[in-house]
């Protein structure tokens, strides 16, 4: 009879034999479902023999960052290291406008500053006196990831490159002599937030909406800049919060609000105004490679609007982006 309690039990049983007594494992984590679950699951086979990193790039939602080290730190007893490279990346996008170039150079850094801070934390697993250095590498790796990688690459893999850590598994393992460990290979997503909720995870965590690696870098059309990310984020959260007021969360797949640098006009008091334009995308979908735009009542988008035009300083108009996927993609760019 297979229930969750008895998976969750021989998946720890099998960790703790893999690694052994004194093995120690890296893993990168971002706040999202998977890595979460991930981490929690190692940290209850191995305690602190697991290390958690957690890259701020600058580009994660508002006050998401400092959430996400308050969940996994305090509440989920995760040994978590948390790296501020957000000046590193912001710097390192100035001048790019390109989509594949901005998602090319952010995983490359986030490789480069994953790296440095693995070396660190060798150093100082080794100087604690714990037996034993970092021999293993964490991914969370999902069912569907696995099948896709076996088979073709589909449409997803070829038309964006689509990774969050592009390339770092495989440096990891080939390069440091480092073994992959892959704890949710055999799950669907559905069963990921089950095993989450055993776990002791709490719901709002467990039913989190996918947020791509490169952030809110992809959410912003061309160059990126910490005024245009301030904006994104603002408004991204008054459209997050209403969303979650009006109980619509969990019927969505995904949501978000971007900036479109472009200026409109509008006129703001008895002044003209030129003004970013914020496009709001909420989607539901059950695979991600087809999507619908989800039907909100017109009062809700209304009072979206007026919040986001009224508090967030530098837009002056709102707009609701009905694109189904295919032809339109779930990010903007
Ligand atoms: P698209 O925009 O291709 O997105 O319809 C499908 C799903 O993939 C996510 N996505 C990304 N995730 N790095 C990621 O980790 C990326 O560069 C990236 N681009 C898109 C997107 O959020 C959606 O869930």
């Amino acid at each position: 009879d297979w229930t969750m309690d008895a998976f969750l039990e021989q998946e720890i049983a099998q960790i703790r034999e893999l690694v052994g007594e004194t093995g120690q494992v890296l893993g990168a984590v971002s706040g999202g479902v998977d890595s979460t679950v991930a981490a929690k699951l190692m940290t209850e086979a191995i305690g602190d023999r697991f290390w958690a990193v957690l890259v701020n790039n600058g580009l994660m939602r508002l006050n998401e960052c400092d959430q996400v080290q308050k969940d996994l730190k305090e509440h989920l007893g995760i040994n978590l290291t948390v790296v501020d490279a957000s000046q590193q990346f912001l710097d390192g996008l100035k001048g790019v406008s390109d989509p594949e170039k901005k998602r090319k150079f952010i995983g490359g850094k986030f490789i480069d500053v994953f790296e440095a801070e693995a070396k660190r934390i060798e150093d100082k697993a080794a100087a604690s006196g714990k037996a034993g250095n970092i021999n293993f590498f964490l991914q969370g790796t999902l069912y569907p990831d696995v099948i896709e990688s076996l088979s073709f690459k589909g449409p997803s893999a070829t038309i964006k490159t689509h990774h969050n850590v592009g390339g770092l598994p495989e440096r990891m393992t080939n390069g440091q002599g480092m073994q992959l460990i892959e704890p949710l290979r055999s799950l669907y997503k559905d069963e990921v937030r089950a095993l989450g909720r055993t776990l002791g995870i709490q719901e709002e965590l467990v039913m989190r909406h996918p947020f791509p690696g490169p952030g809110i870098a992809v959410r912003i059309l061309g160059e990126v800049s910490q005024e245009k990310v301030d904006i994104a984020r603002k408004a991204d959260h008054i459209f997050i919060s209403e969303i979650r007021k009006a109980g619509l969360y969990n019927n969505i797949s995904q949501a978000y609000a971007a900036v479109d640098p472009s200026r409109a006009v509008g006129v703001m008091g008895d002044r003209r105004v030129y003004g970013y334009i914020i496009v709001l995308r909420a989607v539901t979908t059950t695979d991600y490679m087809t999507a619908e735009a989800f039907e909100f009542p017109w009062d809700f988008l209304q009072r979206v609007m007026n919040r986001i035009v009224n508090e967030v300083h530098g837009v002056c108009r709102v707009t609701y982006d009905i694109t189904s996927k295919p032809p339109g993609t779930i990010e903007l760019e």
